[in-house]
């Protein structure tokens, strides 16, 4: 462990929950803290779970680990990592093929987990070994990219957190990964996509969970100072984050967005969150055991509690609160004087591209249709007036764009719909810099929500090769066109 001690008692730590993120089934990390390597399995198949009480019925959810709860990997900058991903959707309707792709991390092209793009989809029965080593700390995830609507809906996804970031430890470390599921009131999964939600805001679920529970309570140590690193792994729901600290002591702070620590934090008053987007936020807990904060969401006629933080133990005698726990990442930094922003304008479809017969792989192999492309039938949205599928006749579609390796680019994202959209650019960090609707603090992001009507500019260094997605992610959204990608030569 290269956590410092300071004095401060940190045998609890492992208690809430630093060191337990490793005893989940199916990591490999060795006995004492940290080694030089983690490695994974990672099943992808049906494990049947209690969501809603009884009597309703368990939900056929769909993991990657034994253990309840979304699969929660935690390991430590300059590891490396390695998973195997084995495809274990071998029953009945669940037959399909799958990915991993890895949510904000900037690794190498052939590791980003896009069927037909960077790999072959892993069939039922195949497995695909996926290994790198992440380039920057923060809380990131992972989540399949081939019928994402289905299989994402259904469960499959999981948490990354890669240590290294903190410059003061923290006694308690939380994931707190929202969901919103489509179950029925027997606890069956409903349609995951209705063609009204995938044409609007996206279909909603009826049951709202963290880390799959409703409303957990987490016990956390009285007067210390608290890390949560919520996601928002909906494939729908906006949020509007807040906290409310019942004792009356001080709210929280914003100490990261999608994992890359801010310079300066900011007081949390609300954050609007759309799916894949993350924020980690750091708190003092109340000092007398019992006392509770509350974990919000503001985006709702009334208020919805997520989950609740309640203090316990002996207390912490603690310095003064402060925010900066973080050291900022090393980032590439893109110079943006002079840089001339390519709109990307966020549409509806104005006509359904043709669906393609079959598709044609590099090495000459032709891969009969829809199926096996991973693609919805239904097309609403564009990027740029081009929707995904435009595969003519047995290829993909060109890129968007093709970048200069290691060049500056400003992208204006237009959004000319009446929705909020959640872009997401893959194997890259950008900043989001300025808006004509709103004040925006810069700060790097891996997905950032474009209100309607909005025009909001991100920049970035063109700096990892390869063909990368930039999609909506409203997954509703994605796989009814509004997904496509650039080039990065
Ligand atoms: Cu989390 Cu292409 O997405
Ligand atoms: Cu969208």
């Amino acid at each position: 462990m290269t956590l410092q001690n300071r004095g401060y008692p940190i045998r609890r730590r492992s208690l809430f929950g630093l060191g337990a993120g490793l005893l989940l089934a199916g990591i490999a990390q060795h006995a004492h803290g940290y080694t030089d390597a983690v490695s994974a399995k990672l099943t992808a198949k049906q494990r049947s779970r209690q969501l809603l009480p009884a009597p309703a019925g368990m939900t056929p959810l769909l993991s990657y680990f034994d253990t309840a709860g979304p699969a929660v990997i935690r390991m430590r900058q300059g590891q490396r990592f390695h998973a195997r991903l084995e495809n274990g959707l071998l029953g009945g309707n669940l037959q399909e093929p799958t990915t991993i792709h890895w949510h904000g991390l900037r690794i190498p092209n052939a590791m980003d987990g896009v069927p037909f793009l960077t790999q072959a989809p892993v069939e039922p029965g195949d497995a695909f070994e996926y290994e790198f080593t992440p380039p920057s700390p923060g809380t990131f995830f992972f989540h399949p990219h081939c019928d994402t609507v289905n299989q994402l809906g259904q469960g499959l996804a999981g948490v990354l957190i890669v240590a290294g970031d903190e410059k003061c430890p923290f006694d308690a470390d939380l994931v707190c990964a929202y969901r919103d599921w489509r179950i029925n009131d027997d606890g069956s999964f409903a349609a995951m996509m209705t063609d009204k939600g995938a044409a609007t805001a996206g279909t909603f679920g009826k049951l709202q969970t963290v880390n799959d529970l409703v409303q957990p309570v987490f016990k956390v140590p009285a007067g210390g100072d608290i890390r949560v690193r919520f996601l928002n792994l909906d494939m729908a729901r906006l949020i509007d984050l807040g906290v409310e600290n019942a004792s009356g002591g001080p709210g929280a702070w914003m100490i990261a967005i999608d994992g890359n620590a801010l310079a300066d934090p900011i007081e949390l008053d609300t954050w609007r969150m759309g799916p894949a987007m993350r924020l980690d936020l750091a708190f003092r807990a109340p000092s007398r055991p019992g006392e509770r904060v509350r974990l919000m969401n503001y985006y709702a006629a009334e208020p919805v509690l997520l989950a609740t933080f309640e203090a316990t133990g002996d207390v912490y005698q603690r310095r003064d609160f402060q925010p900066d726990f973080l050291m900022v990442p090393d980032l590439p930094e893109p110079k943006l004087d002079g840089v001339e922003a390519w709109p990307l304008r966020l549409g509806a479809a104005s006509a359904p591209s043709p669906l393609p017969a079959d598709l044609k792989l590099p090495d000459g192999t032709r891969l009969p249709s829809v199926s096996s492309l991973c693609l919805s039938p239904h097309v609403f949205w564009a990027l740029n007036g081009n929707t995904w599928p435009t595969v003519q006749q047995g290829h993909l579609p060109p890129p968007l764009a093709t970048l200069t390796r290691d060049q500056t680019y400003v992208l204006e994202l237009i959004n000319e719909t009446p929705h909020p959209h959640p872009i997401h650019l893959h194997g890259h960090t950008f900043k989001v810099f300025a808006s004509n609707k709103r004040k925006v603090t810069p700060h790097f992001a891996d997905t950032t929500l474009v209100r309607p009507n909005e025009r909001l500019k991100i920049g970035f260094v063109a700096d990892n090769p390869g063909d990368w997605m930039l999609h909506c992610h409203i997954i509703e959204h994605q796989e009814t066109g509004m997904m496509g990608y650039v080039r990065v030569t």
